[in-house]
């Protein structure tokens, strides 16, 4: 294609780091699973235990979930094709959202069609122009994307470092303003100190977001997530999650104050101007909530799969951070080594996520895996004896 060198189209040329991956054969990108994502799988007709899944309490083949789904497709079809403000809430959507509300102990819930855009309509819609937005420097993407919709002004303090916080608050006198933090950190799979924060928010009259994508179903002993972990819940004032990990499925949600709800409900332009979830899909989270209530032993089954999988990576001499979560991430520090060590466990049976920059900064590339509650003490073990094999063969350990 003949360009100018003004052309938009001219990144995409200029792109080279895919094809520098792809020629090294060390393309770890959109694999393609061919079934259920369980605890073992078959990709590409060899078995793999699954260790780079969200399906953290291992829904997405339990029975009673499925049906739900399968019964919500025969009564109301297969999507609503309308936003939630005009023409796609089911009945469905409010007895999820009533459910959801219940559940974590909050006046109201609201869903959106997936937790990026939760964090993107809430974030844009709760904070203004006028206002300052604290980030941890390890936020997701989606919490920065909102706090960039909002105009609003955004600082960032150290990963959980509220000395630094506390710094920037007394710095910007006492303007309004709200600290958004992950409750698990997505790939270090480390806590926030929520206690903490919430001490700062009182002190300075700030408000606290906490999005807990990764800790609503794995932490809390009912699963409300990293506050009630440190059985601080009631001190948050909104908790944002996804119904793409614990909760099987795809989806997202806000929970807080029933005014402060009502108001995102009907000024988020994420909720207001894209369609709202089908009807299997909220069916199936429905029935995820369901079953984490009556199966509650899920919660430690899945933090039992991880500690064994943490205490072997660590007494064999990998590096596995501050987790204390499903989430055990193997820091590497070089993008080459961290994808060989990726292909040579994918090939040799474990799936692994690699995590280079900019995901995380330079230094810091590193496999994360991740536990489920489907998976064995065999599993385990099977998996970190390919561990110890592959990282001995590359001298990471
Ligand atoms: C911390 C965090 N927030 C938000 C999201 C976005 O969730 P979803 O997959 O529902 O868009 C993710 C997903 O990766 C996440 O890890």
């Amino acid at each position: 294609m003949d360009l100018s060198p003004n052309d938009v189209f001219r990144k995409c040329f200029d792109f080279e780091r895919l094809e520098k991956v792809q020629n090294a054969g060390l393309y770890p990108y959109f694999v393609p699973l061919g079934g259920h994502v369980g605890a073992e799988m078959e990709i590409n007709g060899h078995s793999i235990i699954m260790l780079g899944s969200n399906n953290y309490l291992g829904l997405t083949d339990h029975r009673k979930v499925m049906e739900a789904a399968k019964a919500a497709v025969d009564k109301y079809g297969t999507g609503c094709t309308g936003s939630r403000f005009l023409n796609g809430t089911l009945d469905l959507h409010i007895e999820l959202e009533e459910k959801l509300a219940d559940f974590l102990g909050k006046e109201m819930a609201i869903t959106f069609s997936t937790g990026f855009q939760a964090n993107l309509g809430v974030i844009s819609t709760i904070v203004g122009r006028n206002d300052i937005i604290y980030l941890d420097r390890l936020d997701h993407a989606s919490i920065i994307d909102g706090a960039r919709m909002s105009y609003a002004r955004v600082l960032k303090y150290r990963h959980n470092d509220l000395d630094h916080l506390r710094y920037m608050l007394e710095n910007n006198g006492r303007s309004s303003g709200v600290i958004v933090t992950d409750g698990v950190f997505s790939m270090e799979g480390d806590l926030a100190d929520i206690p903490g924060l919430v001490e700062v928010s009182g002190e300075y009259g700030v408000r606290l977001m906490v999005d807990d994508a990764h800790g609503i179903g794995t932490m809390g002993a009912r699963g409300r997530g990293t506050a009630e972990h440190f059985g601080c819940h009631d001190d948050v004032d909104i908790i944002i999650g996804t119904f793409s990990k614990s909760f099987a499925c795809v989806g997202g949600f806000a929970a807080g104050p029933a005014r402060v709800m009502e108001y995102i409900k009907h000024t988020a332009r994420t909720m207001i101007f894209s369609a709202s979830l089908p009807p299997a899909a909220v069916a199936t989270v429905i029935a995820a909530l369901d079953v984490l209530g009556e199966e509650p032993e899920l919660i430690t089954r899945c933090h039992t799969a991880a500690e064994r999988a943490r205490q072997g990576l660590a007494s064999m001499g990998f590096n596995v951070g501050n987790s204390e979560t499903p989430i055990v991430p193997i820091i590497i520090g070089d993008e080459t080594q961290t994808l060989v060590f990726w292909k040579l466990l994918f090939q040799k049976g474990v799936f692994t996520n690699p995590v280079v920059s900019p995901a995380v900064a330079s230094g810091g590339e590193m496999l994360r895996t991740s536990y489920m509650a489907s998976h064995t003490d065999d599993m385990i073990d099977r998996a970190l004896e390919i561990f110890e094999k592959c990282g001995k063969e590359m001298g990471i350990i």
